[in-house]
């Protein structure tokens, strides 16, 4: 889906994004959220960026452990509503917001321990020139991690959440949301990722080393960890 598009999708679905993740996924997704930070393995005086950040909740997982976001997305509706969870934890110091594209990103190079990205890669334009631009913006040994859903695999529970993904996920998505096309996509966006293998070659590619993938919930979800050299 084009850059246009897809910013007026999570514009339109912003203020009902957080209830219908929790809602599709049985509260699932705040446990990968939480694996993702403990993958990190911080110490406490990192500098995050938090790409695709959304309605922030990456960004306040860290900043709720004293570190320092930044969390960046192209929809301002996205980011309002995380600009209001920010505020109501109290963690305004600790994360700034920027709105822009991660396509092309308004940051000098080498200046991140951590470059994260939740449920984004799938969505953007280009994952190459997103891993690149990724690449760029971290430190000689920064980390990427990226969650992400990956297309349901070939045996028996992928089936079922296969039927999950292709009947139920849009059905519930369209009623709470009020749009019957954003959450086809979801299920769409998901069923025509890439494989896990093949995400793992795009970090290879833009020259993330030490690559490692750990497969969550049978397999639904991913996380992908690299470090630049
Ligand atoms: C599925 S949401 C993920 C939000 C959050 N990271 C989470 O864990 O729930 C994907 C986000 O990616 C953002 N996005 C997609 N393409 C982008 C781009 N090229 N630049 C910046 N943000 C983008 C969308 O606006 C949306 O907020």
């Amino acid at each position: 889906m084009k850059n246009k598009e897809m910013k007026e999708l999570f514009s339109y679905i912003a203020n009902k994004y957080d209830l219908l993740n929790h809602l599709l996924s049985f509260n699932i997704d705040r446990l990968w959220r939480k694996k993702l930070v403990k993958l990190s393995h911080i110490t406490g005086r990192e500098f995050i960026l938090d790409l695709c950040t959304g309605t922030g909740d990456i960004a306040i997982e860290f900043a709720a452990r004293k570190l320092s976001v930044i969390g960046l997305d192209f929809s301002g509706e996205m980011l309002s509503i995380a600009r209001e969870k920010i505020k109501k934890k109290g963690l305004n110091g600790k994360i700034h917001l920027i709105e822009a594209d991660a396509l092309e990103l308004p940051l000098k190079s080498d200046c991140f321990h951590i470059v994260t990205m939740g449920f984004g890669l799938r969505n953007i334009e280009s994952q190459e020139k997103t891993l690149r631009e990724i690449h760029r913006v971290l430190n000689k040994n920064g980390k990427c991690l990226i969650l992400e859903f990956v297309p349901p695999e070939k045996n028996f529970r992928g089936k079922i959440y296969n039927f999950y993904l292709t009947k139920i996920i849009p059905l519930i998505g369209a009623l709470i949301s009020g749009r019957k096309y954003s959450y086809r996509y979801l299920s769409s966006s998901v069923k025509g990722f890439y494989t896990p293998e093949k995400i793992i070659k795009f970090m290879e590619n833009a020259g993330f080393i030490n690559l490692k993938m750990y497969r969550l919930t049978s397999g639904i979800v991913y996380i992908f960890v690299g470090e630049k050299a």
